[in-house]
């Protein structure tokens, strides 16, 4: 049940509703009704276009979403956010105050998946302490691991092995950073834009993670271990069986500050024509 309803003292009968459906399931007889529920992938399009707010879908009503007008940042705001948000390789210990680490979720969880799946699930490792021990026994395996020469590929045996000595020798920690939070995307191997949603997710994670000045670091070092010279550690984290792993990336407080944004130039572009 998709719990369609009309407030029929507030709808005009305008049709956009009905327009901006995606497989044109709205049909305006008196009023809006949904044809064919079965096909509705709830995308919430309806509730959104609605002038008057008449519409309510999914037990959401108007009442509960944000208003867009006068609620959108400039447009050299969001170039400051993206141009101005940075991998953060050194962090505070404390940890996020619980609110703010699901506000920052809760508000990435609206990013757009392929036919509206979302089929992102996120495994979260949020208290530092657990953190702090699941670094220690990754640690402790790659080392294991580089004495008994099990981590095939010259390349990442060599990046393991700076890892290790830099830990031990100087105290870096590279694959964690000092990071209090990490979060492990996955999604069913079944879903049709897996890749792209799980990416999708994190970038807006990072974006929205930037503008509540909380620090986020991409870690492909991190997913390798899981992946591929660990991988039992995704039955360990309870990642299902029949998922894919997108990424990983931690957050926390950042202990840098940036001053300015980096310029990279123009984007590079192939402009390209058809026909004549
Ligand atoms: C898919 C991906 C994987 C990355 N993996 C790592 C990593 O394992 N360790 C790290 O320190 N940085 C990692 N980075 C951060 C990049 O090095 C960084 O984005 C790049 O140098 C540009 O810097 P900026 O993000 O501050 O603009 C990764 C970034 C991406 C997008």
């Amino acid at each position: 049940m998709k719990n369609f309803k009309v407030d029929e003292d507030l709808c005009v009968l305008c049709g956009l509703c009905a327009q901006d459906c995606f497989y044109g399931l709205i049909e305006l007889n008196e009023y809006p009704r949904i044809t064919d529920e079965q096909k509705c992938f709830e995308c919430q399009h309806c509730l959104a276009v609605c002038p008057v707010g008449a519409i309510s879908i999914l037990g959401n009503s108007p009442e509960d979403s944000m208003p867009l007008k006068g609620s959108m940042p400039e447009e050299d705001q969001v170039a400051a956010l993206i141009k101005g948000r940075r991998s953060i390789r050194a962090y505070k210990p404390e940890p996020l105050e619980p609110e703010r680490i699901q506000k920052l979720l809760d508000v990435a969880w609206h990013a757009p998946t392929g036919v509206n799946s979302r089929c992102v699930h996120i495994t979260m490792m949020d208290n530092p302490e657990s953190v702090k021990k699941f670094s220690d026994e990754i640690y402790s395996r790659l080392e294991d691991a580089l004495k008994e020469n099990t981590i095939e590929v010259p390349y990442v045996a060599n990046l393991f092995k700076m890892a290790c000595q830099q830990k031990k020798e100087n105290g870096v920690d590279i694959l964690f950073r000092g990071a209090p939070h990490f979060i492990v995307v996955s999604a069913p191997k079944s879903a049709p834009s897996r890749v792209a949603d799980m990416n999708i997710f994190l970038s807006y994670f990072e974006i929205m993670a930037s503008s509540m000045e909380i620090g986020t670091l991409w870690n492909g070092i991190l997913k390798r271990v899981i992946d591929t010279i660990l991988p039992d550690l995704q039955e360990s984290l309870g990642i299902p069986d029949d998922h894919e792993l997108g990424y990983a990336m931690l957050f926390g407080k950042p202990a840098v500050k940036y001053q300015r944004t980096v310029e990279r130039g123009e984007a590079r572009v192939r402009r390209v024509e058809w026909g004549s």
